[in-house]
């Protein structure tokens, strides 16, 4: 890691903002959802960071990072006519301002998976035209912000929004075809390379990437049926969004396992139109990588995000209270694997930490030393990587504040400040203080 490497903390507005009714905001579908019961806890206040970004800000400026990784809600920005909301962009003017007179920067994430309502309405993802939808914001923000902001994350982890929104149903919106999300999962990838081009043409400056999430996995064995297995889960998991981003097309052999399934047509599939994977594989300036665990596949769980930890031959370092695995090693590999198969320009780790319930005890503190060993060992895990030859250029811990993790409510605490959600009072975490030390070292 040399001088120019990049510390960050990372957020995102759904699951910290609040401020639901707040200066003309129209519904995400995470707000659909909510009201639905789908969610133990709404986002409605969250952690209220729409009326406490100054205090927020200035605990980021004591940790002493160099940037912040936060996401815009297009639902505040873009009325459900197409027409920009002064207010909302006013509200993230004053976090952008905030942030830079502090010394941080901002590095932007267009979408992370708070999709307008009137666009689900309207089909959502597995229709075309929320590409179309999702460009025409994509040039409000990055026209309006492109000045002082020059890090862009058009989508994150596009396999969640996919999967988890439109096949599994367990995200919002909840729909369940698995036709559905891979045409969801495609216009996620063409709305990135669109967002691309947008950018750059507004922003020369900028340096624009993508935020894809990873499932690394070994088979539990090597019996033919566990590497196949194996093999499948790496296609469906990982291969299916890092190849096309790439420019390598959607891998063969997932094509025709979906064929077989029935998922697709055998011929090509009807969303697939000519020119889309050149615009799905545009240069991009670096990788964002989400790595928080990887998993050991067994025949018969392959095609599934399971939270069934097969046995393997590497046993983890325990488990977050996520229920995931700790296998630092399994990002030192992968960020290899990724060097040696896409060869990107610089890989950015856009989020990487874990969930551990520690609360303040009697004096107050909050002694969260298993979130310390996580992050030191992921930490250490990637200097390996570099030190292998990987161009791994910065880290953005998940995450700055404990905050509304999607469908598991507030019970799961990422944070490096804790966070009483009726109080709303933070309180800096040991981590914290750990993280300020070690970003603070001369390398
Ligand atoms: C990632 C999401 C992020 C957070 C972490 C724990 O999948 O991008 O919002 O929920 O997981």
């Amino acid at each position: 890691m040399g001088n120019e490497f990049t510390w960050g903390v990372a957020t995102s507005a759904y699951q910290i903002e609040g401020g639901r009714f707040e200066d003309g905001k129209v519904d995400s579908i995470w707000d659909t959802f909510s009201d639905k019961g789908q969610l133990p806890e709404s986002g409605d206040v969250a952690c209220d960071h729409y009326h406490r970004y100054p205090d927020d800000i200035a605990l980021m400026s004591q940790l002493g990072v160099d940037a912040y990784r936060m996401s815009i809600a297009w639902t505040r920005v873009v009325d459900n006519s197409g027409r920009v909301n002064p207010a909302g962009l006013a509200f993230y003017d004053g976090i952008i301002d905030a942030l830079l007179a502090a010394g941080i920067s901002p590095w932007i994430t267009i979408y992370h998976w708070d999709l307008p309502q009137s666009l689900e309405d309207a089909g959502g993802w597995p229709d075309r035209h929320t590409i179309d939808a999702f460009d025409h914001y994509t040039n409000i923000v990055s026209n309006h912000f492109g000045n002082r902001v020059k890090n862009w994350i058009t989508i994150n982890e596009p396999w969640v929004a996919a999967m988890l929104g439109y096949r599994e149903g367990v995200f919002a919106p909840g729909r369940t075809s698995m036709a559905d999300a891979l045409a969801a999962g495609h216009h996620l990838l063409l709305a990135h390379g669109r967002a691309v081009a947008t950018i750059r043409a507004n922003v020369p400056d900028a340096r624009v990437g993508i935020a894809l999430d990873c499932r690394p996995s070994r088979p539990a064995s090597a019996n033919e049926a566990d590497v196949a297995a194996n093999r499948h889960f790496d296609g469906f998991r990982n291969r299916w969004f890092f190849d096309p981003v790439f420019g390598l097309g959607y891998p063969q052999d997932m094509l025709n396992a979906y064929a077989t399934a029935g998922y697709l047509p055998s011929t090509r599939p009807d969303w697939l139109k000519d020119g889309d994977l050149e615009t799905i594989a545009a240069d991009i300036d670096f990788l964002g990588l989400n790595y928080y665990t990887s998993q050991t596949i067994a025949a018969g769980g392959e095609e599934v995000e399971t939270a069934t930890i097969q046995p393997g031959p590497n046993p983890p370092a325990g488990y977050t209270d996520m229920g995931w695995a700790i296998t630092p090693d399994g990002l030192r590999q992968y960020l290899g694997h990724l060097n040696d198969t896409y060869a990107p320009p610089s890989i950015i780790i856009t989020e990487n930490g874990a969930s551990f319930a520690d609360a303040p005890g009697p004096d107050g503190q909050v002694r969260d030393l298993r979130r310390q060993r996580y992050l030191e060992s992921h930490i250490e895990a990637i200097d390996q990587a570099i030190r292998e030859g990987v161009a791994v250029d910065g880290y953005f811990l998940w995450s700055f504040l404990d905050n509304l993790e999607w469908t598991s409510g507030y019970a799961q605490r990422f944070g490096i400040v804790h966070v009483d959600h009726t109080s709303q009072t933070r309180t800096r975490k040991e981590s914290f203080d750990w993280y300020r030390r070690r970003i603070s070292r001369p390398r």
